[in-house]
């Protein structure tokens, strides 16, 4: 057995359940590509500092590109017994170079390697959800732009309540979707700040130039506090709070797209191409991935949920237990990429019912039950009842004529709805 790269003074090496039970190689090799990005920008740094010289500089970037390679090609041998993804490469490393690579290590640990990598790893990844986000936005407003005019029920307790336009409730979500973005890129911008140089936890006494490190890595700055920068993992809690929010948004968006898929709602219709069938009821038409968005979002709420609970007791600084903060975060991030996806997929493949909806309207909508009587009368008959009639009642009754008069700010009236509409149709790029 390889000795560890810690295990100088000891003298015997661990079990091999310890060694399967603290490994971390099985899933954090997914930061590898963040990992040797930190360790060029660390190595050009030492060299410059005078640390290391600009040869040994050369081997080892030398040495991060061919792993990488390797890596890529599916052709590098990741080790158990070289615990996490920080010790492979940087041990492979030794084996491709030698001694230069041996001090790459100077003025660094991998307390403070772990978060920069991951720090770097949860950018791309705010980067790419709010990419699917947008893309969600766009089929919302593509399947607005389609169907002008369809009034539908609006709700409230699940009762009928007032008609509002389709429009406006699609644009609804396309608010709350705009909404989570934001939340990411605002902790984007909290996020974006280098851990690396903190060291163990102390930072240290060589003249290493944190500066240099962050802005080739494009952080805004080093952190200010070695021990915050190696302790803290309140970058990805605020991910993960961010990814539930919008997880809880795509599933209220499933709840209500399920229910209008069922035989008792009718107003919405999926095309096979997003819709299971039954093994054994032939007549079914299931909305499953719908359903399925609505499910994970209990994943998505759940690796918030433990991360959280990971770092409630921890003293300061680094302790073991941050390893566990990994696979929920590549937990969270996979499952919201699937779901905002898969809704964008949805929504582009579904049609919506005008009949159903329009036998829907009228029944239990308080308003125009009576409007729809009263528009049947004549004016003469409406004066009996109240001289105030005049012609232009008519332009107030009906469900239509309703719809219209919402005309103020923010709205469901068509012309409030068709500016919400040009406004998205302009920040979206539609036009
Ligand atoms: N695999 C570890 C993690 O993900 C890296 C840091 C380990 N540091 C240590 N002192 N054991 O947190």
């Amino acid at each position: 057995k390889e000795a560890k790269l810690w295990g100088g003074r000891f003298e015997e090496s661990v079990t091999d359940a310890v060694e399967k039970f603290t490994e971390s190689i099985s899933f954090d090799k997914a930061l590898y590509k963040h990992d040797i990005m930190g360790s060029r920008a660390h190595a050009a740094m030492l060299a410059r500092q005078g640390l290391i010289t600009d040869s040994d500089r050369d081997s080892i970037l030398k040495g991060l590109d061919e792993i990488e390679r390797q890596i890529e090609r599916g052709e590098f041998a990741w080790r158990t017994d070289r615990e996490d993804v920080h010790m492979n490469i940087e041990a492979a490393l030794t084996d491709l170079v030698g001694e230069p690579a041996k001090k790459l290590h100077t003025a660094r640990s991998r307390n403070d390697q772990v978060c920069t990598d991951f720090r770097l790893w949860c950018r791309d990844a705010i980067d790419a959800i709010v990419s699917r986000i947008k893309h969600l936005q766009v089929s919302l407003v593509k399947l607005a732009l389609k169907n002008e005019g369809l009034i539908v029920p609006g709700y409230t307790h699940l009762q009928r309540a007032q008609p509002v336009l389709l429009q406006h409730l699609l644009l609804a979500y396309v608010e709350q979707l705009e909404r989570d973005a934001s939340r990411l890129l605002d902790c984007r911008v909290r996020m974006n700040f280098c851990p690396l140089g903190a060291c163990a936890l102390a930072g240290t006494g060589l003249p290493i130039d944190r500066f240099m490190t962050s802005e080739a890595l494009g952080f805004t700055a080093p952190m200010r506090n070695s021990i915050d920068a190696v302790s803290d993992r309140d970058f990805v809690l605020e991910l993960l709070s961010a990814n539930s929010i919008t997880a809880i948004h795509l599933s209220r968006l499933g709840e209500e797209w399920v229910l209008w898929a069922s035989e008792e709602f009718g107003f919405l219709t999926p095309s096979d191409s997003v819709s299971t069938g039954s093994s054994i009821m032939p007549q079914k038409k299931n909305p499953d991935p719908m359903e399925l968005v609505r499910g994970k979002s209990a994943r998505v709420v759940g690796d918030l949920v433990s991360l959280l609970v990971l770092c409630k007791g921890l003293p300061h600084a680094y302790n073991r237990d941050l390893q566990e903060d990994k696979e929920p975060v590549f937990d969270s991030v996979k499952t919201i990429m699937g779901m905002l996806e898969v809704s964008a997929e949805f929504a582009d493949n579904i049609t919506f019912n005008q009949e159903r909806i329009q036998n829907a309207l009228p029944a239990g909508l308080l308003l125009s039950v009576f409007q729809e009587k009263l528009q049947d009368l004549s004016l003469a008959e409406l004066r009996s009842i109240s001289t105030a009639f005049d012609e232009d009642v008519y332009e107030f009754l009906g469900v239509e004529n309703s719809i219209k008069k919402f005309s103020s700010y923010g709205s469901t009236g068509s012309e409030c709805v068709s500016s919400q509409l040009d406004y998205w149709v302009a920040k979206l790029d539609l036009s």
